[in-house]
């Protein structure tokens, strides 16, 4: 049993927009996967600027205002006060498409992402028993990340819009740190200690966490994109 609940950025109501000039289209025909990785490359700088007419917030740092997870076993983490930052290096590698069935897959590398914020954590990691609160640091490195989805068509006044109808999402990365300030209450020395093992055992814990983690990059993920889909027409977005 695991959930999350996230809060980043509203959707707000769907108008027409055009599609910025920073955002080049592609041709479904030809190579359009070629075109995609070329034309992501050079239009995510702009992107992650943010961009008021998509409403596209900031994403150098992306501010999360909160994510609970909760886990087996009465664990859970909240993180509150968000920041990421290290998202304006991600690297698109690779970006298929198969018009057909409507579904793409687009991955990416980030060198790395640093998120910090604060926390409160209850509950078993390892042998622990933890709870602690206070400021977090959780820094993933060699990051490769994977976005899947499906979409469909829909007519708003007359006007066709693409809407994301289902999504996955997965990542492999190379190393995490953690860093939980008082992670068991009001002891500083086991705290740092705790921390220590933690970060030594980084495989195991980010199993624990990774679904957590994975759903709240796909929610991340599906507001971005749906932001460019359900606003900006189909018809300008892939070019016949
Ligand atoms: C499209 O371009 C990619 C990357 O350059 C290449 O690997 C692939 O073979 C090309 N596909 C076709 C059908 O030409
Ligand atoms: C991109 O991914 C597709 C589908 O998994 C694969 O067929 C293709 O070879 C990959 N292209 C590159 C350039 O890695
Ligand atoms: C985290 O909490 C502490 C104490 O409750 C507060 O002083 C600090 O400003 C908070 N940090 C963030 C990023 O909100
Ligand atoms: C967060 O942790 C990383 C990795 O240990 C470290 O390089 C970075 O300085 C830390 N940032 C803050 C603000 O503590």
């Amino acid at each position: 049993m695991l959930q999350t609940f996230l809060v980043i950025l509203l959707i707000g109501a769907a108008t027409a927009v055009d599609l910025p000039s920073y955002i080049k289209p592609c041709s479904k025909t030809g190579n359009f996967s070629e075109c995609a990785l070329k034309h992501a490359k050079e239009a995510i700088p702009h992107m992650l600027k943010g961009d008021k007419k998509l409403q596209l917030p900031s994403f150098t740092p992306l501010m999360i205002s909160a994510i609970d997870i909760k886990g087996a076993n009465n664990f859970n983490v909240h993180l509150g006060n968000l920041k990421v930052y290290g998202l304006e290096f991600t690297e698109p590698v690779n970006i298929s498409v198969d018009f057909a069935h409507r579904t793409a897959k687009v991955i990416s590398t980030v060198p790395r992402l640093v998120v910090l914020g604060n926390y409160t954590i209850n509950g078993k990691i390892l042998i622990f028993t933890l709870n602690g609160h206070g400021a977090v640091n959780i820094t993933l490195s060699k990051g490769t990340y994977e976005y899947g989805f499906h979409w469909t068509t829909e007519q708003r006044n007359g006007v066709e819009y693409g809407k994301i109808i289902g999504s996955n999402f997965d990542y492999a990365i190379e190393g995490v740190e953690y860093h939980f300030e008082n992670v068991i209450n009001k002891e500083k020395a086991i705290s740092e200690q705790v921390n220590k093992i933690l970060n030594k055992n980084w495989k195991i814990v980010n199993n624990d966490l990774k679904p957590s983690i994975s759903e709240t990059l796909l929610i991340i993920h599906n507001e971005l994109f749906s932001k460019v889909f359900t606003q900006v027409p189909y018809k300008q977005l892939f070019l016949e």
